[in-house]
């Protein structure tokens, strides 16, 4: 993957996230210098097997399971900082050393208590069915610049009127919403200023660090959380969340120049998923949804929701391959449709007498759409153990192969079962 020229390389959602990220960026991470989350915060799951041990990480990139791999979150991050100590002491007690291993940037903006409650009140955020961690209000705080950063934490007289005012405007809204709920000054304080020392050890201006190690001849993954179609501006808004999540999200996330970007992976499962509301063309009936939720044990990383399920939609991950550049596609997930008698990858929309190839800004139009489907059929073997592209059955194949003539994109990996080592890397 790395070599002499390519330095940098994100790796992204390129469907509704949960597509596997978690564990190709896993996979590529021992061959980094560092990995860096960008954007988004603990509504991610990022979710890799090791032996018999599940890690399932909100915050800290993937690459903290590899010893020799450094890792920075990146000032497009929203941070909770309580649960990020939460992580790191799970991760101690899983006998992972992180010590001086994983930075913060000084950039970052904080979530505070006051935005998760003000994300389980507000009667919008519940129809677009959101984590409930805080993401959008942080991210609408750092907008309106009334956010509070980690550095902020460094001078205590200064942080009070910044919290002063985020409660201020948070009760505003709790209270538009008909909500009892208040956010309190001193309660807020007292939140962090517990966390302050601790969190200051790991910030640093992450922008210098990732400059400074490319001028080294580091190399440096970046880890995308969500999915393309849930990026604020490409995804199917107002069903997406509050960050940007493609690959002009990394640069401005991570603090590097566009031109520092050499490749980018766009992660897919070999169908489609969706935790939350909005547009799914491609969602399967009864009693195929709850078949495939089943086998692919589609249930949410970070709130445990049922996923719902589509057959492989490539009207989507083609835009996705455009909106990101993508250089390669890793497909996820294959064994999980080992059983299925027939396939099906959608190739474009019929809404009213016209056909969509290209995927639409109008997410009234997708509510009203029919998918247009080419029909494979199953291989009906298991692929758990295929560690070769060539040794996959011909049916897998020529699934794959229509795949990535579709997304006009190759494809650079199979993924073929949970465990680290179930992956086909292609020559
Ligand atoms: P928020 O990011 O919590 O504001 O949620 C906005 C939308 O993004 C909801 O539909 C969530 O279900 C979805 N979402 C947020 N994070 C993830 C994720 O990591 N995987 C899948 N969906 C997500």
């Amino acid at each position: 993957m790395f070599d002499s020229k390519i330095r940098t390389i994100v790796i992204v959602g390129a469907q509704w996230g949960d597509e596997g990220k978690g564990k190709l960026v896993d996979v590529i991470a021992e061959r980094a210098d560092w990995v860096v989350r960008y954007q988004g915060g603990a509504n991610a799951g990022h979710t890799v097997h090791i032996g018999d041990t599940t890690f399932v990480l909100h915050q800290i990139p993937s690459g903290i399971l590899h010893s020799g791999v450094r890792c920075a979150i990146g000032n497009g991050v929203v941070l909770d900082a309580e649960k990020l100590f939460g992580e790191i002491d799970q991760l101690v007690a899983d006998g992972i050393d992180v010590q001086g291993r994983l930075y913060v940037s000084d950039r970052a903006h904080l979530v505070m208590p006051y935005h998760k409650l003000v994300d389980a009140e507000s009667a919008a955020n519940k129809a677009i069915g959101t984590t409930g961690r805080g993401i959008g209000p942080s991210y609408e705080d750092k907008v309106g610049r009334r956010g509070v950063r980690v550095v902020d934490l460094k001078h205590p007289d200064r942080l009070r009127p910044l919290v002063e005012r985020g409660v201020d405007h948070a009760n505003a809204l709790l209270q538009r919403f008909g909500s009892t709920s208040r956010a309190d000054v001193e309660e807020t304080m007292g939140r962090l200023m517990a966390i302050a020392p601790r969190l200051l050890m790991l910030a640093d201006d992450v922008g210098l660090v990732m400059h400074r190690s490319l001028r080294g001849g580091g190399a440096i993954l970046l880890e995308g959380a969500q999915g393309s179609l849930l990026d604020v501006d490409h995804g199917t808004y107002p069903f997406v969340t509050s960050s940007s999540t493609t690959v002009g999200g990394a640069a401005t996330g991570a603090g590097l120049p566009p031109s520092a970007i050499d490749q980018a992976i766009g992660v897919v499962k070999a169908y489609t998923t969706r935790v939350g509301n909005g547009p799914l063309p491609t969602e399967f009936d009864e009693p195929l949804g709850s078949q495939v939720r089943q086998l692919g044990n589609e249930f949410g990383a970070t709130t445990g929701r049922p996923r719902r399920c589509g057959w492989f939609d490539s009207v989507v991950v083609r835009y996705a391959a455009r909106v990101n550049g993508l250089t390669g596609l890793a497909v996820t997930k294959l064994d999980v449709l080992d059983t299925l008698d027939r396939l099906a990858i959608c190739t474009g929309y019929r809404v009213g007498d016209e056909t969509l190839t290209e995927f639409p800004a109008d997410i009234i139009a997708l509510d009203r759409l029919e998918p247009l489907y080419e029909w494979f059929d199953g291989w009906r073997e298991s692929i758990a153990d295929v560690r070769r592209l060539e040794d996959l059955p011909e049916k897998a194949r020529r699934y794959l192969d229509r795949i990535q003539e579709l997304a006009e994109t190759p494809i650079r990996f199979v993924s073929v079962g949970t465990r680290r080592d179930q992956i086909i890397e292609a020559s």
